[in-house]
This record gives structure tokens, C-alpha cells and sequence, in this order.
């Protein structure tokens, strides 16, 4: 069997994606979705409530007035960005207890920044861009999930230098863009996310690479070991950013993103 296919069915616990999600998804796929369905998913969820009223008080929306009912908050962030929240906080136990624990806060700053960049560039949909950015690295949690410990051999070789889609096929002989894939066609994710996932390290093969490259450039300026050297300056040119300002927008990426997951952590 292909490796791939092998490590995806290996592990059980991915193959239904949070019921939550699940819920939340298929209202938004209805033409007719409302605000009170979804408002109905959150109100079961006392978790979800808390942390969705945190969030619309906190700075990272900076809305003027301090809101205490649920429904005002969702009608404040609309449908969109409420599902967005339901899908980064319903896959955070998945992600920190069984996964990495820095995989979730990856995610998030990188779900954060491309919303930010998507809002400076207006290159795309911001609400797209967050969820696209969240779940660009979702094959991780395969490799992780199937073996934590050979996974940290992975972590320990990136930062040695090494290239993670090189380290990955060294220990487990497939990839996180690889088993991402695939779990994007078992969770019949639509076409944006499924590309990005598909493509975000090689964003030039894409048939969708603007978005692609926005979730690339954003993954590049929130890893540890980040160096403006190493970034292409014609890359950056084709998202309508000037170079000088790259370390400006990595800082109030980090910034930004770290409002939000200090929020909903
Ligand atoms: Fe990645
Ligand atoms: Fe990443």
C-alpha cells in the first residue's frame, strides 16, 4: 500500500473531523444558513460561548463597547468568522493533546497573519484567508499522530537546517503536504483549502497561487528560525508588498496572532 495511505488510515482518530466542525460546515454550505442555527451550535458549547465572548471583547477586534450576550457578539463578528472560530477552537484539543503542542499556535499565527495580509492586500477574502492559513499544515498532525517520537527526530533535523518536506520523507517516507492531501479529499474540504494544503510550500504549481502564496510567505515569517535573506524579493513582489516593510509585517503579524491565541487558548 502507498505510504501515504498507510499512515492516513493508521490513524483512527482523524477520520471524522470534530463534530462541531461537522455542524458548522454544513449549515454554511446551505443557502439559507442563519445566524440562530449557528448561534445554536456556540450555545450548546458552553466552552465555545466563553471563548467566542471573550474574543469579541478582546483587543484583536477592538470593538468600542463591552458585550455580554452571545448574540450580539455573533451578529458583531458575522456567520463567517464565527465558523472560523468554531473550527480553530474545536480543533485545538486534536491538535495540542494528540498532536504537537506548538502545532495549534502555529496554525493560529499563521491563520491570523494571513488574515491581516489578506486585509492589507486585498489580494483575497480575509474570512478565507484565515481558515486557509489554519489549516495549511493539517497533515502534520498524520505524522505526529501515527509517531510523536519519530516526529521529533523531524523537528530536531529542521532545526539543524534541514528542509521539513526532505526531513519528513527521511523518517516516515511520505510528507505533511502529502497525508494533508489526502485528509482533504476524506473531509471533502473545498477546493481553496484542499490547494493550499496541497501546495503551500510549492506555491508556483498551483492553479490557485495567489492565495498559495500568501499562506507561504505568512508560514515563512512566523517560523523560529526565520531570516529575511532567505525570502525572495520577486515573490513578495507578486502579493504587492515592498520588501523594506517585510520585518514590520512579520512583528504585527506575531503581535496580532498572539492576541488571538492568548484569547482562546
Ligand atoms: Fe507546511
Ligand atoms: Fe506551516
Amino acid at each position: 500500500m502507498d505510504k501515504t495511505i498507510e499512515l492516513v488510515n493508521g490513524v483512527k482518530d482523524i477520520h471524522a473531523m470534530p463534530s462541531v466542525i461537522v455542524k458548522a460546515l454544513n449549515i454554511m454550505k446551505k443557502p439559507t444558513a442563519s445566524m440562530k442555527e449557528l448561534g445554536d451550535i456556540v450555545m450548546y458549547d458552553q466552552s465555545l460561548t466563553i471563548k467566542i465572548l471573550a474574543l469579541v471583547n478582546s483587543a484583536y477586534y477592538g470593538f468600542s463597547q463591552q458585550i455580554s450576550s452571545i448574540s450580539i457578539a455573533l451578529s458583531l463578528l458575522g456567520m463567517v468568522k464565527v465558523k472560523n472560530i468554531i473550527v480553530a477552537v474545536a480543533m485545538k484539543p486534536m491538535m495540542s493533546n494528540q498532536g504537537d503542542k506548538e502545532l495549534w499556535k502555529h496554525s493560529m499565527r499563521v491563520a491570523a497573519g494571513c488574515e491581516y495580509l489578506a486585509n492589507v492586500t486585498k489580494i483575497m477574502d480575509s474570512d478565507e484567508a484565515f481558515i486557509a492559513g489554519f489549516v495549511h499544515d493539517v497533515g502534520k498532525l498524520v505524522l505526529h499522530m501515527s509517531n510523536e517520537k519519530l516526529y521529533t527526530k523531524v523537528s530536531a533535523a529542521v532545526n539543524d537546517g534541514a528542509d521539513i518536506i526532505d526531513a519528513e520523507h527521511k523518517y516516515f517516507d511520505s510528507d505533511h503536504v502529502k497525508t494533508g492531501s489526502l485528509l482533504a479529499k476524506r473531509w471533502q474540504l473545498p477546493i481553496l483549502l484542499a490547494n493550499i494544503i496541497s501546495y503551500h510550500h510549492n506555491p508556483s504549481l498551483s492553479s490557485i497561487p495567489v492565495p498559495c502564496n500568501l499562506v507561504c510567505l505568512v508560514d515563512k515569517l512566523v517560523q523560529e528560525n526565520y531570516n529575511p535573506n532567505n525570502l525572495d524579493k520577486d515573490f513578495i513582489k507578486t502579493l504587492g508588498i515592498d520588501f523594506a516593510d517585510i520585518d514590520d509585517l512579520k512583528n504585527t503579524i506575531i503581535q496580532k496572532a498572539d492576541l488571538l491565541i492568548s484569547e482562546l487558548a
